[in-house]
């Protein structure tokens, strides 16, 4: 058959990373078993070509200089919002812990309309099934056809296709996240039981602290592969970083895309080598000494957040900063995403639980985007992966 293709797995996992939901198949291709598992797992639809492509636009002469200089002008517009319009709902949602994070989480769920249930869990009589009743009566003005409920038990996890764990004890002012080991591990495996046996397919996203070690408990406590336990934390740091950015340069955030990788702690590893400011490297806009006082911003955010409150830590950022993640898992959004998973030789580093940018998709971890770094980011990236190993126990 002259003409005719193969169409492989890596040909699908492309198109996703391309932020493309769909896939051409033209007459005589041959799409490989592979190609069609890849292309159910992470949310590709195949289609019967050719496909009708609009018709082309017409136009003058002198329309047409008119868009070509515009595309020139050099007034910065900053890149709208990466949604999509093909982005799944999910049929259930499971949120451990209904403190600060996880109704906040709750509600920004709800107003987005991105899933059938959504369902609160928390060990306190009465606080999750009273969140749950607050937010189903505002679904009268925000119309939102998600349902809440709220219990005390761990079986409502039952069904879900995503868990986020925020369960957990929060920092008190002069603690570090490491303090919280001993008990949150505890909360940890109690979750991971119901899990495995409510839930044994979903994705699970850990926020707990310290993330990265109880990311790894997760996966030791559930035995889920890499793809489905996820913790949230490079998302809640770039934000914290692009504040600091946009804020050091007077700019609005929307003008300024950057990432934190590595541990969500004093190993926290910015990247000012990929930050841009309108599109711009940040040595245009600030000085070294400015950019080395946003690397410390982002990394004491959380810190500062607890020193004012006192009690407990950050809520809103991180509540965003999930359901970033939740709307990557969906296809609302597409690219990488910083988000930690457990490392398998990706930048040099195997068998620990490390922030990095990752496509996602519906079933979890598509792929870490391997990025060429900064000799020093590279090192921080390392020096966090060390200080993991060594508060896990495996060093
Ligand atoms: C923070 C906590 C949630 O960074 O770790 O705010």
């Amino acid at each position: 058959m002259a003409g005719s293709r193969v169409i492989g797995s890596e040909l699908i996992e492309d198109t996703r990373q391309r932020g493309r939901l769909v896939f051409e198949v033209l007459p005589g291709d041959i799409v490989t078993a592979l190609a069609r598992e890849a292309a159910a797992r992470i949310g590709i639809k195949l289609l019967d070509g050719p496909l009708e492509t609009p018709a082309p636009v017409r136009s003058d002469g002198a329309t047409s200089m008119r868009r070509a200089l515009y595309r020139r002008s050099a007034k910065w517009v900053a890149p709208g919002k990466r949604t999509s319009l093909n982005a799944r709902r999910f049929s259930k949602i499971a949120l451990v812990g209904a403190g600060g994070v996880g109704s906040n989480i709750a509600h920004l769920a709800a107003n987005a309309d991105m899933a059938d249930e959504i369902a609160l869990i928390d060990i306190a009589p009465g606080v999750a099934e009273a969140t749950a009743l607050d937010l189903n009566h505002a679904s009268g003005i925000t119309r939102t056809r998600a349902r809440v409920s709220g219990s005390t038990s761990l079986n409502m996890v039952s069904g879900a296709e995503v868990i986020v764990v925020t369960a957990g004890r929060a920092r008190s002012p002069g603690m570090t996240r490491a303090d919280l080991i001993e008990t949150n591990k505890r909360v940890i495996h109690s979750t991971a039981e119901a899990i495995k046996s409510q839930a044994p397919g979903a994705i699970v996203i850990v926020v707990t602290n310290p993330l990265d070690e109880m990311t790894v408990e997760m996966l030791r406590a559930t035995g889920f592969p890499r793809e489905r336990v996820l913790g949230m934390a490079g998302t809640l740091d770039s934000s914290r970083f692009r504040n600091a950015l946009a804020q050091a340069a007077g700019v609005d955030p929307g003008d300024v895309t950057a990432f934190t990788l590595g541990s969500h702690g004093d190993e926290m590893a910015p990247i000012p080598s990929h930050a841009r400011i309108k599109g711009r490297p940040l040595d245009v806009f600030l000085t070294q000494a400015q950019i080395e006082a946003c690397v410390r911003d982002a990394i004491t955010g959380g810190g500062q957040v607890v020193a004012l409150r006192k009690t407990g830590s950050a809520t809103i950022a991180p509540a965003h900063s999930t359901v970033e993640l939740l709307d990557h898992i969906r296809g609302a959004r597409t690219g990488p995403v910083p988000v930690s998973v457990m490392l398998e030789g990706e930048f040099g580093v195997n068998g620990v639980v490390l922030g990095v940018p990752a496509h996602l998709g519906q079933s979890g971890l598509v792929k870490v985007e391997q990025l060429s770094l900064a000799d020093t980011e590279h090192a921080a990236l390392h020096a966090a992966a060390d200080a993991i190993r060594i508060r896990v126990g495996l060093k």
